[in-house]
Formats: structure tokens, sequence, C-alpha cells
């Protein structure tokens, strides 16, 4: 089913934190076997991020990490990296946590941070991240929103640093499902398509490394996969 057009709902960030706290299982149990293509396009950050120096602690920010399996997992696995992972659902972040930590005095506990809520409200100091990864997630802000954290992120990632994420690969000024995966998935996304996607990143001081277009392994709408550099 394609999602009905409307303009963004007031209470869109509300409504959309309902659906996830609702049916995060659901979700994950339908997303987390079909890891392949979110974890390829990880490797290929991750493998441009090992030909740099990295000078410090390497420093990741996951938007959007729904219950950290296996993206912030596979972030946690590299070496003494600290892992800062934001979702907007307080149930998503719960998940994480057990997901991610066994013991509370696990080591792991030191280099994780979860943070709970809205991505666009984030805010870190210019040139403090090597890695910024967003999968399925800036997709679910309204288009001017999408443009304003480009260039946040931008400014964030270290000169060098990398962004990987996935976008709508077609122009959609909002779209809503009101039963998406469940009774209880309200769903908003949204997205400028490939071509201004692009121009926005480059705009925003990023050099675009990849960008492929590919229909989706679970469902038949196509992303557009990228890795940026700053
Ligand atoms: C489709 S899921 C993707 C989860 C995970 N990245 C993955 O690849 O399976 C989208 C996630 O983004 C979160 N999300 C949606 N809007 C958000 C926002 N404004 N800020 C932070 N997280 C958001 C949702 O709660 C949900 O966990």
């Amino acid at each position: 089913m394609d999602p009905a057009t409307v303009d963004v709902p007031e209470n869109m960030k509300e409504r959309l934190k309902a659906s996830y706290d609702a049916m995060a299982p659901i979700y994950n149990e339908w997303t987390i076997p079909h890891s392949k293509q979110r974890m390829a396009y990880l490797d290929k950050a991750l493998g441009y991020l090992n030909q740099q120096k990295l000078s410090g602690t390497p420093t990741f920010l996951e938007l959007g990490c729904g219950c950290g399996l296996p993206v912030t997992k596979t972030l946690l696995a590299y070496d003494g990296a600290k892992v800062i992972a934001n979702d907007l659902s307080d149930v998503q972040i719960s998940l994480a946590k057990e997901n991610l930590i066994s013991e509370p005095e696990d080591e792991i506990a030191h280099r994780l941070e979860l943070v709970q809520g809205d991505m666009t409200t984030l805010a870190y100091p210019n040139g403090s991240l090597d890695l910024v990864v967003a999968f399925y997630s800036i997709i679910h802000l309204p288009r001017a929103e999408q443009e304003a954290l480009l260039e946040r992120i931008a400014q964030w990632l270290k000169p060098g640093g990398y962004l990987v994420a996935n976008f709508s690969a077609e122009e959609m000024e909002s779209g809503v499902l009101e039963k998406w995966l469940d009774d209880r998935g309200w769903m908003f996304w949204s997205g400028w398509g490939q071509e201004k996607t692009l121009e926005k990143m480059k705009k925003a001081g990023m050099e675009v490394l990849v960008a492929d277009v590919a229909e989706d392994v679970l469902d038949r709408n196509s992303f557009l996969w990228v890795v940026a550099k700053r």
C-alpha cells in the first residue's frame, strides 16, 4: 500500500513515538533477519574510516538506533569506540539497553550512551564525530527537518568523518499509512528523492562517495543508500 499524501500532522512525532513504543517488538522481528543491506553499507563506511588515521577516541552517533541490533552492536565492536545511540521511542531504547549491555559494570556500559528523544533536538560540538549512522530513520522527519539535520550532521563530523544513511529514492513530500505492520502502526515518511537529497548533502559540505538506489529487501520501495564524507 502506498502512503497517502497529507500535510505533516502537527502531532506527528508524538504519534510516531506511540507507534514505535507499541510495535517495537513486531518491527524488530520483521526487520532484524533482513539486515544484510544495512550491514553492507555500514561495512563500507567502516572500511573508509579504517583507511584514516583517527585521532583520539573514535566517536560514533547512530540516529534512530531501534533496538540496537545488529547495527549499534557492530559499532560497539569497533575497538575502543564511544557510541551514542539515539531513538525517539522509549521502548526501543529500553530494548537496546537489554540487547547491548549484559551487566551494569560491563565495559560497554562506559562506551555506550543511549539517548531517548527526537534526533532534531540533538547537539554536538562541531568536528566531534567520526561517523554518523542513520538507517531507515531520517526518512521519518518532515523534509525541511531532513535538510536542516544534514547541515548539522556535516558540522558535527570531523573533517574526514563519514555519514552512512538511507533516504527515500522518490520524492515524497509527506506520506502517512494508518496501519503499517500492525493495527497500532500509524506511520509517517518523507523524502526529497535521490537528486535533491544528494544536492543537499553537497550543499551541507559533504562529498558523496557512494550513492546507490536499490529496491528494499522487505518492502517494494526504493531507497537511496549513501556514504558521504565531510
Ligand atoms: C524504521 S525504524 C529503524 C530502526 C533501525 N535503525 C533499523 O535499521 O532497524 C525507525 C526508528 O527511528 C526512530 N525514530 C523515528 N523518528 C525519530 C526521531 N525524530 N528521532 C529519533 N528517532 C526517531 C523510531 O523510533 C524507530 O526506532
